[in-house]
């Protein structure tokens, strides 16, 4: 079994790298990258590529922000920019063999663009095993960092622009293994001018024996309220109107804060921001999921109507291997009660199939809870043996064949639940906030119902960012094609 080694630079947590010492490295950084700009007669330009979830999607936006300010501008194009940042996933094996793939065959490119400038960070680069291959077979990346280290992109760039480019040096590396540092005021380009994420806590303390996470993002901390509720007012008057407040585990926040707060109490204070219309949060843990919290949801108007609950497995039996602390019968009735008291109200899950020791009278338990709770959409995953964690050294690992096969079940159960929950509001006006020109048809937008599902109707650009009433024409499974009242 490969363990989780410590990581490279193993800090002590008592660093003081405020929102000072940033501005001080990009401050050098410009400088470098204004005399790199002149030599080459144009504006530098960066990519950002982004795998995985949310956080990173969030941490994505900081690392644009952080080369934006150091005086780089978007490029589209990953293969023409003058900085390219990988920020990697490493929850499921197939995503690592994806992007090592990807990676050999920007290496073709970096050889002929001499300037070329390569950063992986992210989960992977938190691993041992992964971020040894990569300092190895792929010499040509110039910097590798944490999740850490993200507020750090600037004084690791400083490093990467001094090296002399005909000397053959080793990457740039910056991986802490772990902190209860929470770095403020860190620039961020955001994705969407409407709405953005807002990391609420960092980190996951709950061990499911499956999991990489609690290894490669570190332990719990939450941010504080205060700081939280800045955010999302600067957030506000710069024109947001709905927010997406993000942890491994939102319905822990608050535990070893200085203050009386919770997760349901952070929902009222970000009620009364002004200006925000909608909030959403990601994810929930069913076994801390507090009645307060399902009080809160009954009883506001901005909280979204979507809960997403990761069930994992239907199996108490599993679910116990786990480490997950409920039951099936527990998870069933929690859903039970939050449909009761949230009128109109999504369940979405996350479900891995073929985990140590499954069988198929566990598959059966798992398309039992789907039924009963009607889920009204699942993520659904096949288990990836992740070295270092409690499962990968577990003897019974289970079949291809057995995988599949329940992996297909599992499939079309929830597809056939999802589609019978989506028709039931088929016909119905409801407000949608648009997001976006629709990719295949330019004369239609796409946006988001409070229930998180997805509508397609007739509209042009001056409507994105806007909430607006839609009626609900033709329900397509897991969208709907719709028509603006
Ligand atoms: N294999 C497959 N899926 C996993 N997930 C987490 N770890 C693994 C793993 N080792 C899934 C869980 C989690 C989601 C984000 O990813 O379902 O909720
Ligand atoms: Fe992983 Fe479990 Fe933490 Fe989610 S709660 S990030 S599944 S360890």
């Amino acid at each position: 079994m490969n363990k989780i080694a410590p990581a490279i630079n193993d800090k002590p947590n008592t660093e003081p790298a405020g929102s000072e010492s940033i501005r001080e490295c990009i401050r050098t950084a410009s400088e470098l990258v204004r005399k790199r700009s002149e030599a080459a007669g144009r504006k530098l330009s960066y990519h950002v590529t982004t795998f995985g979830c949310q956080m990173n999607a969030r941490d994505s936006e900081k690392l644009s922000g952080i080369l934006e300010e150091c005086g780089y501008i978007y490029e589209e194009d990953e293969l023409s920019a003058d900085v390219v940042i990988y920020n990697t996933c490493t929850v499921r094996d197939n995503a690592n063999q994806r992007f090592f793939g990807h990676l050999g065959s920007i290496g073709a490119v970096k050889r002929k663009r001499s300037g070329m400038i390569i950063g992986v960070c992210g989960c992977l680069s938190q691993e041992v095993t992964a971020r040894e291959k990569i300092l190895k077979s792929f010499p040509f990346v110039d910097i590798v960092f944490g999740t850490h280290n993200v507020f750090d992109l600037a004084s690791l760039l400083v490093k990467a622009l001094s090296r002399d480019p005909s000397e053959k040096s080793h990457a740039v590396t910056e991986i802490w293994d772990g902190t209860d540092m929470i770095v403020e005021d860190v620039p961020v380009k955001r994705n969407y001018r409407f709405k953005s994420g807002v990391n609420i806590m960092f980190g996951c303390d709950n061990f499911c024996s499956y999991c990489i996470v609690p290894y490669v993002r570190g332990r719990e901390r939450s941010r504080r309220s205060e700081d939280i509720i800045e955010e999302i007012k600067r957030l506000s008057d710069d024109g947001v109107v709905e927010v997406m407040l993000l942890g491994q585990n939102v319905n822990s926040y608050g535990k070893g804060l200085d203050e009386d707060i919770d997760f349901a109490k952070l929902l009222g204070m970000v009620e009364k921001v002004d200006g925000i219309e909608r909030i959403r949060f990601m994810t929930s843990h069913p076994k801390d999921l507090s009645d307060e919290l399902i009080e809160v949801m009954a009883a506001s108007d901005k909280i979204c109507r979507h809960i997403h609950l990761p069930l994992q497995s239907g199996s108490s039996r599993i679910l116990e291997s786990m480490n997950r602390h409920y039951t099936k019968e527990q998870y069933i009735e929690l859903a039970g009660r939050i449909r009761e008291r949230v009128d109109g109200i999504s369940v979405t899950t996350d479900i891995m199939v073929g985990y140590p020791g499954e069988t198929e009278k566990d598959i059966d338990d798992t398309i039992d809870v789907i039924e009963k709770v009607g889920f009204d959409g699942a993520f659904t995953f096949i288990y990836s043996k992740r070295a270092g964690t409690k499962a990968a050294a577990m003897p019974d690992q289970v079949s291809d064949e057995f995988v599949k096969e329940s992996f297909d079940r599992v499939l079309k159960k929830v597809q056939d639940v999802s589609t019978r929950q989506a028709k039931k509001i088929e016909g119905r006006i409801m407000d949608v906030l648009v997001e976006d020109i629709n990719r295949q048809d330019p004369h239609l937008v796409t946006g988001r119902l409070s229930n998180n599902l997805t509508v397609h109707f007739p509209g042009d650009s001056s409507l994105i960012g806007k909430i607006v009433d839609v009626k609900l024409s033709s329900c397509k499974g897991f969208y709907y094609i719709g028509e603006k009242i």
